[in-house]
């Protein structure tokens, strides 16, 4: 009887120090902020990641550890707290969750259940393929709209060349879609990438984006919040 709840007492002992035990920190790797920063480095895993035919029906399994955040249908928050990712670029997705396995971009909260601990590198191309797949939920958050024309002008100025017309991005050069993206998580991206703290940001967009004002920044991202894409892009 005493040797038994010793036992009981000892297991649950340690079913609460594993259950209390620190879960690994995000490593913190050189970004814009050093000297020879390269946008496009890429690390072995990810040179391999891009390699890898990735697996739907395996991704979507592997994302269930995701969807607590990021929604089942892979539409985020409208508040722009977690970022849709649905239809988003196999090579984008990889690059980014690249970045936070391996602390280029910083992301704390996402980190425990994104690191090389609990997902492996296939289930990184198996959820990268699976969201691709996923058609745009189109439900994303708009900004207020009163300044429009000049988000406008802003974008066809200054972001065009590297979003597309239709805000579609660029798989190959790893240019994300922007197109259905929430509002308040662009205004948010487009600050940090401004201000250096988006550390994986891609160099020249942040001297495109250096002199924008926060009301530059507003309307642009309005702009991209509601563009449309033409059905033949369509996924
Ligand atoms: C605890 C919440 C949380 C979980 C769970 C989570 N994420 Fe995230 N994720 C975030 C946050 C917050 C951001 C935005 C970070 C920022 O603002 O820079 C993000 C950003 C991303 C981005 C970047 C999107 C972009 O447009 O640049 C990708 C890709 C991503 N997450 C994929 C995943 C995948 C895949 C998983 C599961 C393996 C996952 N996330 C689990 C919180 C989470
Ligand atoms: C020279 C190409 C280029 C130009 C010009 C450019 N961008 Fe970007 N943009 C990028 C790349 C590349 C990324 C992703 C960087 C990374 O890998 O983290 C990005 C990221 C973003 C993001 C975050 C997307 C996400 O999913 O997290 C937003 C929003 C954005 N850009 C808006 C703009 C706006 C607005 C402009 C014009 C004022 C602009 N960009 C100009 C290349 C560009």
């Amino acid at each position: 009887m005493k040797k038994a709840f010793l036992i009981s007492l000892s297991l649950s002992l340690v079913a609460l120090s594993s259950a209390h035990a620190t879960p690994p920190t995000q490593p913190k790797a050189p970004g814009i902020e050093s000297p020879d920063y390269a946008w496009d480095e890429q690390s072995s895993e990810e040179a391999q990641m891009l390699k890898m035919k990735g697996d739907v029906a395996q991704g979507k399994i592997a994302y269930q550890g995701c969807q607590g955040c990021h929604k089942p249908d892979a539409s985020g928050l409208p508040d722009g707290t977690y970022p849709q990712l649905a239809g988003q670029h196999t090579t984008v997705l990889i690059k980014q969750m690249s970045d936070v396995r391996e602390g280029r971009r910083d992301n704390p909260k996402m980190f425990p259940f994104a690191g090389k601990h609990v997902v492996d590198t296939q289930e990184v191309a198996d959820i990268a393929a699976y969201l691709n797949s996923l058609p745009l939920p189109g439900h994303n958050d708009k900004g207020p709209g009163s300044d429009l024309v000049r988000g406008k002008m802003l974008y066809e100025r200054d972001c065009v060349s590297c979003h597309g017309e239709h805000g579609e991005g660029n798989a190959e050069k790893f240019y994300p879609v922007t197109n259905g993206q929430h509002y308040r998580y662009m205004v948010r991206q487009i600050v940090t990438i401004r201000d250096g703290s988006r550390r994986n940001a891609y160099p020249k967009m942040v001297k495109v984006v250096k002199n924008y004002s926060v009301s530059d920044i507003g309307a642009v991202a309005d702009y991209m919040s509601r563009m449309e894409l033409p059905a033949k892009a369509e996924k």
